[in-house]
């Protein structure tokens, strides 16, 4: 059976410390793996809009040796209602793997069950993994090698709803770090996920905690992180979502009380004025652009992986 990456916790701890020691080499020689090579192709499905997963999952592709087969909803037959079985069957014999940002994470379920290439989720509205993935390559790039992510306070701010949410409680609990997440009572992680997170930090030596004050979160972590408050799929909510989340804005100020190290994250796109200033994304700390581009070595990582493992 194949290995799908549906959710931050698909992969163990050791399994994401390898997918992320591969990703470092894949940083420094681009075109070191070739797993993909005929060429091979990977389809890449979009049912939501999409700059960085299109272009770090296409060029990724490309440099692993293989094709990218980029199918959007509006022009495809499953944007048009037909099923996902039958769309499963069809992509499972002609592509190596399957690449899909959609909206339910039970969609993506549905596919991985039948499918008999690997599944990768590329965002559905409960999680955003491969984003996550990204983010843990930038921080151990930052602090000293993936063993550095052990103990590494994350503290992220906004909408503890969302999937950026959930993946970095499942994500950093992987990895053994302590995440934090501030949010208004509002918008609070799912239950269930918070078990999930709670009981893997328990196991991997971090931690877990949710609270409503942002200056509580960023006590003592080296990375601050938030979101945009309004996801896509959310814009009939974005009026409502504009007050609750103004506290939780990171501003200097904020950042300061952080640790004097502290590096900031966000997964882009962001709103400057809205979630974040302009003065921390565009400032000294902000490593962005850093972690958009680590969306191409850890993705390719993770197909590397996927591939020599199903
Ligand atoms: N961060 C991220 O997934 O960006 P895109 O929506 O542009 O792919
Ligand atoms: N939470 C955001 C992430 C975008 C990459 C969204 O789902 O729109």
């Amino acid at each position: 059976m194949p290995r799908h990456f549906l959710r931050d916790d698909s992969l163990t701890h050791d399994e994401q410390r390898e997918v992320l020691t591969l990703a470092f080499e894949l940083k420094k020689d681009r075109l070191a793996r070739q797993p993909f090579a005929g060429p091979r192709a990977v389809a890449v499905l979009f049912d939501k809009s999409s700059t960085r997963t299109r272009v770090s999952f296409c060029v990724g592709i490309a440099e692993l040796g293989g094709y990218p087969l980029v199918i959007d909803a509006a022009g495809s037959q499953i944007g048009r209602g037909e099923s996902i079985e039958d769309t499963t069957r069809v992509l499972d014999r002609q592509v190596a793997a399957i690449v899909w940002r959609t909206f339910e994470q039970s969609r993506m379920r549905t596919m991985a069950a039948l499918a008999q290439v690997p599944v990768i989720n590329a965002l559905t509205d409960e999680f955003h993994p491969c984003q996550v993935l990204a983010d843990l390559q930038t921080v151990a790039e930052e602090f000293g090698g993936v063993g550095s992510l052990l103990g590494t306070k994350l503290a992220y701010l906004g909408d503890g709803a969302n999937n950026m949410a959930h993946s970095y409680l499942l994500g950093c609990a992987v990895a053994g770090m302590d995440v934090a997440i501030a949010a208004p009572a509002s918008h609070l992680p799912d239950q269930q996920i918070l078990a999930d997170a709670t009981a893997l930090a328990r196991q991997h030596g971090g931690t877990v905690t949710v609270c409503a004050d942002p200056a509580e979160a960023v006590a003592g972590a080296r990375v601050v992180t938030t979101d945009a408050w309004v996801s896509m799929g959310m814009e009939a909510e974005r009026e409502e979502r504009q007050r609750p989340f103004v506290p939780y804005r990171v501003t200097r100020a904020l950042m300061a009380q952080a640790e004097p190290d502290a590096i900031f994250l966000h997964c882009l796109p962001a709103y400057r004025g809205q979630e974040v200033d302009s003065e921390v994304i565009d400032g000294p700390a902000s490593r962005v652009f850093q972690e958009a581009e680590n969306r191409l070595h850890a993705q390719k990582a993770l197909l590397c992986w996927l591939e020599e493992t199903s």
